[in-house]
């Protein structure tokens, strides 16, 4: 018992150890100011800060498929002069356990604790991408992927995506809306569009919440039965009208989401909310906006996402710089 007590201390204050590096998590991570001047910088000038992550190392694994978010954080590293590491953890790794105290003879050949640890001194910066699973509300939303590598990797981690965020999507985002700023308080709507699976909330709540940070209010169009958790969208407005949403909009953000109760799920199609040059015409010659991989046809038309209304490479593109940005921010906390 008295070995139990002394182990449970020393797992606090190795979760409080922990907890204080500089994670970038979601937009409170850092000053959002900074790290939008940073992306615009680095997109200027890529190479401003080459020799920054000299002899330092960064691993990125991924529990889900990517392309924007690997190479982009790849590009980005490799322009600051650090070495990467990528690993598939669902192909290549053993399969992790995250319990405490269970005796693992299941299924589960490694714990975290030596997983991350081990991760951890092998780099200094971890980004991990963990997908909310959509089975149990509860359990996604622990983030038990991303809370154990930031428990016991003793290095800042970075979100690659979490079950409830994408911060580095909605940094590129919010600098890409900021660097076309043409007035103060420009009209954003964030609307669900169709897709053929249940997706995550993690980009609808991370925009959301950037855009709060940022101090944009945005209008946030859904089907009914599609609100997003409150704690993420408080302080936006929602309509289950997409059409009067786009009126007068001069950024159209369309994503898929799945429904939260019951949790996961999509009742319908709702085609009718596919974004289509009709529906963009209703906007103030609205930018169109969207994370990619996009379904074509289904979640946006050929003739919008072909358009010069359509910033989705400048989006991906900006991905490079937003994790420029927050990688070169963590290296000079952690000189
Ligand atoms: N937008 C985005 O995160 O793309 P990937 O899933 O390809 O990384």
């Amino acid at each position: 018992m008295r070995y139990l007590c002394s182990q449970t201390r020393n797992m606090a204050k190795e979760t409080e150890m922990n907890s204080n590096l500089p994670h970038f998590t979601d937009s409170k991570s850092f000053s959002l100011d900074d790290l939008v001047a940073r992306t615009h910088n680095f997109h200027e000038s890529p190479y401003s800060m080459e020799t920054l992550g000299h002899r330092k190392t960064l691993g990125l694994l991924f529990f889900n498929p990517s392309l924007r978010t690997r190479i982009s954080t790849q590009k980005a590293a490799q322009n600051l002069g650090l070495n990467v590491m990528v690993m598939n953890f669902n192909d290549e790794g053993w399969q992790l356990e995250y319990e405490d105290g269970v005796i693992m003879d299941g299924g589960t050949s490694e714990h975290i604790k030596e997983a991350a640890s081990v991760l951890g001194s092998y780099c200094d910066i971890v980004g991990v991408r963990s997908f909310a699973k959509l089975k149990d509300q509860e359990s996604d939303s622990a983030e038990t992927v991303l809370q154990g590598f930031i428990n016991h990797a003793g290095v800042p981690i970075v979100s690659l995506e979490s079950c409830l965020r994408h911060p580095l999507q909605s940094l590129a985002d919010i600098s890409l809306i900021k660097a076309y700023e043409t007035k103060s308080n420009p009209k954003i709507v964030l609307t669900w569009a169709p897709h053929v699976k249940p997706l995550p909330q993690a980009v609808a709540n991370s925009f959301a919440e950037w855009c709060t940070t940022a101090g944009y209010e945005i209008t946030i169009a859904n089907p009914e039965g599609y609100d997003l958790d409150p704690q993420f969208t408080q302080g936006h407005k929602i309509t289950h009208n997409q059409n009067q949403a786009l009126e007068g909009a001069d950024y159209v953000y369309a994503k898929n989401w799945s429904s939260l109760s019951p949790y996961g799920s999509v009742s319908s199609m709702f085609s009718d909310w596919t974004i289509t040059k009709n529906k963009l015409e209703l906007t103030s010659e609205g930018k169109f906006m969207h994370c990619l991989p996009v379904r074509r046809n289904l979640v946006v038309s050929d003739e919008v996402l072909d358009s010069r209304q359509s910033l989705v490479q400048e989006q991906a593109k900006m991905r490079e710089y937003a994790a420029q940005a927050v990688l070169s921010k963590i290296l000079e906390q952690s000189l």
